[in-house]
């Protein structure tokens, strides 16, 4: 009985031991601050990037604040007491974080800036897309589709409008310069004239992105330069919630009958409809749910230790090259960054956002999320 006792206790002895070695680790904990659930891809980016770090084992606390600054800062604190371990945040105003940023640091959290730059050198890492490329595309576009490099030669001439994005998105200088940059020559030529005249930055810029921001503009630019039957040829519009507004505004207060050239950024439902029904003509898309696959490698290897940049880029299974030189939280001091690649898509090209798996289409023609 005793001899047969004291083997129970080993058992039991062992069996703890073995309980105590293979127990799992607490799982990390991930805060996911997202701007705003207004805006159609800050939905899927909370979502893919949710489901990417739940499915790898970690704990996560995905929050939206209603792109204002003040709650994004507080759910950053809660996060921050919740113990996190890591924080990815996309900010509302990249300038407005600081403080918060700084608390991050004293606790030693480590920060993904996700999509968005924050201007504190608190950031760790930067993923993004390749945001100057994403206005070049726009640009090229506008280039390609009014034939602007032969249009001097053919003694032609066209007008253009520009709408860009919220000035406290980092994102949004880049996206205007990139597009603007290809576009600049042919102003400067006369190639393509600007009846409102507003092509600074400032003036052409959108707060928070709203739709409806970008509508009440583009109805005064129209009313005001365009109801004497000048005709446009183009808008320049950064994105997708900014281009349903100049859409509607075309629909609504612009009396010619020819196609304007309309751009955007995200593919948005609304706007590939608007694509199908030829009320927008392309959008920049960017894969979400690759960029948050991007976030969740580069979280797994920041949390392990090291991060070698640019051999760990090398390993995903999408596009992205590693930067170490376009972009800079404070005046010298350079994000490393991980940028994916940016893809036209056009209604030619629709069933490329099928192939990602992400969308299907509708026996009625439009394309719906998956
Ligand atoms: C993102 C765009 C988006 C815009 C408005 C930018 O920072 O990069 O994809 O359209 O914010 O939400």
């Amino acid at each position: 009985m005793r001899k047969f006792l004291s083997l129970v206790l080993a058992f039991v002895m062992l069996f703890n031991l073995c309980g105590a070695s293979f127990a799992a680790p607490a799982a990390k904990k991930i805060g996911i601050s997202m701007p705003t659930q207004s805006l159609e891809r800050w939905n899927r980016d909370g979502e893919y990037l949710k489901a990417q770090f739940d499915a790898a084992g970690y704990e996560t606390m995905l929050t939206y604040s209603d792109n204002k600054n003040d709650q994004q800062v507080n759910d950053i604190d809660n996060m921050i007491s919740w113990g996190a371990d890591l924080l990815i945040v996309a900010a509302i105003d990249g300038d407005g974080l600081n403080t918060v940023m700084d608390r991050a640091a004293e606790a030693g959290i480590p920060v993904i800036s996700y999509d968005r730059l924050i201007g504190n050198d608190a950031v760790t890492y930067y993923i993004s897309f390749d945001n100057y490329t994403v206005g070049t595309l726009q640009g090229r576009f506008i280039e390609k589709a009014l034939d602007l490099v032969n249009a001097a030669a053919a003694k032609k001439s066209y007008n253009i409008e520009f709408t860009a994005g919220d000035p406290a998105d980092n994102n949004a200088g880049y996206f205007f310069n990139g597009a603007y940059d290809v576009l600049k020559p042919y102003i400067e030529s006369g190639v393509l004239k600007v009846p409102s005249g507003q092509t600074e930055f400032q003036q052409v810029a959108t707060a928070q992105w709203s739709t409806d921001t970008a509508l009440a503009r583009a109805q005064n630019i129209l009313g005001s330069y365009y109801a004497d039957g000048t005709v446009l040829h183009a808008w320049m519009c950064s994105n997708d919630s900014t281009s349903a507004g100049v859409a509607q505004a075309l629909d609504s207060d612009y009396a010619g009958d020819n196609p304007v050239v309309l751009t955007g950024q995200d593919g948005d439902i609304a706007n590939l409809a608007n694509i199908v029904d030829g009320k927008q003509t392309m959008t920049v898309y960017k894969n979400v749910a690759n960029e948050a696959v991007v976030t969740l490698e580069v979280a797994k290897a920041m949390l392990s230790g090291e991060v070698d940049g640019a051999a760990l880029a090398k390993t995903f299974p999408v596009e992205c090259a590693y930067d170490t030189t376009s972009y800079f939280t404070s005046p010298g001091h350079y994000t490393p960054s991980f940028l994916l690649v940016p893809t036209v898509v056009t209604k030619d090209n629709l069933n490329y956002l099928v192939e990602t798996g992400l969308y299907e289409m509708g026996a009625d023609g439009y394309l719906k999320s998956k």
